[in-house]
């Protein structure tokens, strides 16, 4: 089918009281693993690509990939753009024919956050493209920072009503927690934050930096309104996991299809598994 919206998806989630799986599409053999996933789970899914995985891929190899995807599946299929934080190629993305957009202003202040997502807003709202935004500041686990300086960093639910009245934003990226890439310890999140947010914005929140967050948590989160969630780090440790274990058994492989084969294959069930737990097994149309 032709691809779908984010806000398509996020707003039968809401209905239906699950999430999305988000997962970063950064070359082939992923695009495949996630649409393999969703097809073997009847789900609806998101692919979406960081401004990293457009610099490496190229944004017209990207957006075929994905386009082709979702055109030889049976499943509903989003094409998303991860933490966009810069205007013109956010139009570039809209150009190429991705349905959904996130425009990243976490590091602006207020006002500004609020300014530039509306431009983007008022772009895409007329030619049907979805928009995430982002208030609060979603660390890496690399960040090394203080819970004084973590509790700065965590979204103001008041901040975020004022932010939802001011923009008319769909759905909204909140900090809470988590964060992106491998963490250290176990994540906490602030989930009673997390409660008053959604009672304030009542629209899809989006959970980043999933990744290693236990699966009760996120399901915890998706009870609270939690209607998109982010991986990209579990899809990477399996498939270059996967690579690593083939390569030390045949050492002498030289066929990169004979490494990114079974790598495939293990993110296939890494994103199985994760659509099971968020509960969008079963929900494709
Ligand atoms: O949100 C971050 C994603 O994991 C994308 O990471 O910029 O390395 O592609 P990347
Ligand atoms: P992880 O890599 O921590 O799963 O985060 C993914 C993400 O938030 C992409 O925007
Ligand atoms: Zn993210």
């Amino acid at each position: 089918m032709a691809l779908v919206t984010v806000d398509e998806l996020l707003e039968r989630a809401e209905k239906g009281g699950y999430a999305v799986g988000a997962f970063n599409a950064n070359n082939m053999e992923i695009v495949q693993a996630i649409m393999t996933a969703a097809e073997k789970e009847q789900a609806p899914v998101i692919m979406q690509a960081s401004q990293g995985a457009i610099k490496y891929a190229g944004l017209t190899f990207l957006t075929g990939l994905v386009k082709l995807a979702a055109e030889s599946s049976r499943v509903p299929i989003a094409l998303h753009l991860d933490h966009g934080t810069d205007f013109e190629q956010v139009i570039r993305c809209i150009r190429s024919g991705f349905t959904s957009v996130m425009y990243d202003g976490s590091k602006l202040p207020l006002e500004e956050n609020i300014a530039m997502s509306k431009k983007v807003l008022e772009i895409a709202r007329p030619i049907g493209v979805s928009v995430e935004a982002e208030l609060g500041k979603i660390g890496g686990t690399e960040d090394d920072i203080h819970v004084s300086e973590k509790e700065a960093m965590y979204t103001d639910p008041e901040e975020a009503k004022y932010f939802v009245e001011q923009t008319g934003i769909k759905s909204l990226a909140v900090a809470i927690g988590t964060a992106h890439g491998q963490y250290k310890g176990e994540p906490r999140l602030d989930l009673e934050r997390l409660q008053k947010i959604k009672s304030l914005v009542n629209i899809p929140i989006v959970l980043h930096g999933s990744s290693g967050v236990p699966d009760e948590t996120i399901q915890q989160a998706i009870k609270l309104g939690v209607r998109k969630v982010n991986i990209d780090t579990n899809i990477r440790e399996a498939f270059v996991g996967a690579m690593r274990q083939v390569m030390s058994e045949k050492p002498k492989e030289i066929d990169p299809r004979q490494i990114l084969g079974p790598a495939r294959e293990v993110a296939i069930e890494t994103i199985r598994q994760k659509i099971r737990v968020f509960g969008s097994s079963e929900r494709a149309w």
